[in-house]
């Protein structure tokens, strides 16, 4: 089958890790029978340098023409001192926004033999840790009312959470739909004793979840879900939560499992054209010196044929690939335990996942 699939290499270690990925799809095109047809866009600030926008209309355009995206990393110190509206970022807010990508799907689970890369103590790693964090990726702060303005201390900021019924219910389904394919469990992370968009959140999940009697839900506030998390993560499953307490919350699920260099995420919409991404960024002190683990963008393509082309043993076939990879042994910098050698380069992962498809 042919698979239309936009590129976007980005910024950092961009170009690195999405050449990782093409390489390892171009490997399963041959051996599935597969035509991935990959167009290149530029987005972040390497279209600001060679457009001046973040995200040319082109891209937007090109990306809605796709199947599906695969998205590498934007910004850098660079680009820091531009304006909000200018910034490297807006081109990923942008694009989540034309896109209608409301649902960021973030899986974070331990590699038993990675287990000594955790930031945890053994025994708590020993309990296990599986889970995915629904992180609502179109709505509240990141995209609510802000600016500046006279206020009464003088000049001020503000931005602003707010979250409708419909948005909060469309991501509930998301989870509840997800712990049903999994352990029947979500946590719903909000900070409702604060926040009246939080109440609003909490009550709507709650009517929600009436639609799903075998789900157990459990509500948290997001102070404590930070605690528990490093606590016990092996009590959490599914997470439901607003964009910007996922976006926090999932940095910190990646140190649980070892190294940010491991977590995928995809973004999905109402339809089939997705976007995948790794969760970590752009990587500037690492960039251009070949050492990025490329794991967490292969493990995005993955999820790009899993979710968008329903091509599940294909998908199957690169997660067994990196498990073997790192059950040999395999480790690049950001995995590597002071024992165990000299690290592998992001070429190198590359092809001893490759030689493992
Ligand atoms: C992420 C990133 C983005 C976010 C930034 C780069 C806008 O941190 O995908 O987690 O905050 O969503
Ligand atoms: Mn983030």
């Amino acid at each position: 089958m042919n698979f239309n699939i936009a590129l976007i290499k980005g910024d950092g270690v961009g170009p690195e890790i999405i050449s990782g990925a093409v390489k390892v799809l171009n490997v399963v095109a041959e051996k599935y029978g597969h035509n991935f047809i990959f167009n290149e866009y530029l987005a972040g600030g390497a279209a600001i340098d060679a457009t001046g926008v973040p995200l040319p209309q082109e891209t937007i355009d090109g990306c809605k023409a796709s199947d599906s995206v695969l998205f590498g990393a934007i910004g850098g110190p660079k680009w820091d001192s531009m304006p909000g509206h200018l910034r490297p970022e807006k081109a990923l807010l942008g694009l989540r926004t034309e896109l209608g990508l409301f649902t960021n799907l973030r899986p974070a689970k331990i590699y038993p033999a990675l287990a000594g890369a955790s930031t945890l103590r053994p025994d708590i790693i020993a309990k296990g840790f599986d889970m995915v964090i629904v992180r609502e990726l179109t709505g509240g702060i990141y995209f609510g009312e802000r600016g500046r303005r006279d206020g009464k201390y003088g000049p001020e900021a503000y931005d602003t959470e707010c979250y409708s019924v419909m948005e909060v219910e469309r991501i509930a389904r998301v989870a509840f739909e997800t712990a049903m394919k999994r352990n029947k469990k979500v946590t719903s992370v909000d900070k409702a004793n604060v926040l009246e968009s939080s109440r609003l959140w909490r009550e709507t999940v709650h009517r929600i979840a009436e639609e799903y009697p075998e789900v157990e839900v459990v509500d948290m506030y997001v102070d404590n879900a930070a605690m528990q998390l490093v606590r016990e993560p092996s009590a959490f499953d599914v997470v439901v939560t607003s964009n910007m307490f996922g976006d926090i919350l999932s940095d910190e699920a990646s140190q649980i499992t070892g190294s940010i260099g491991l977590l995928a995420s995809s973004s999905l919409g109402s339809s089939k054209c997705g976007f995948y991404e790794p969760i970590h960024g752009s990587a500037p002190d690492i960039a251009g010196k070949n050492i990025v683990n490329p794991i967490a963008t292969i493990l995005s393509a993955a999820m790009m044929l899993r979710y968008s082309f329903d091509l599940e043993e294909e998908a199957d076939c690169i997660e067994a690939a990196v498990n073997k990879a790192i059950e040999d042994g395999l480790r690049t910098a950001d995995i590597i335990g002071d024992s165990e050698g000299t690290p592998l380069t992001c070429t190198e992962m590359t092809d001893a996942i490759i030689a493992r498809l």
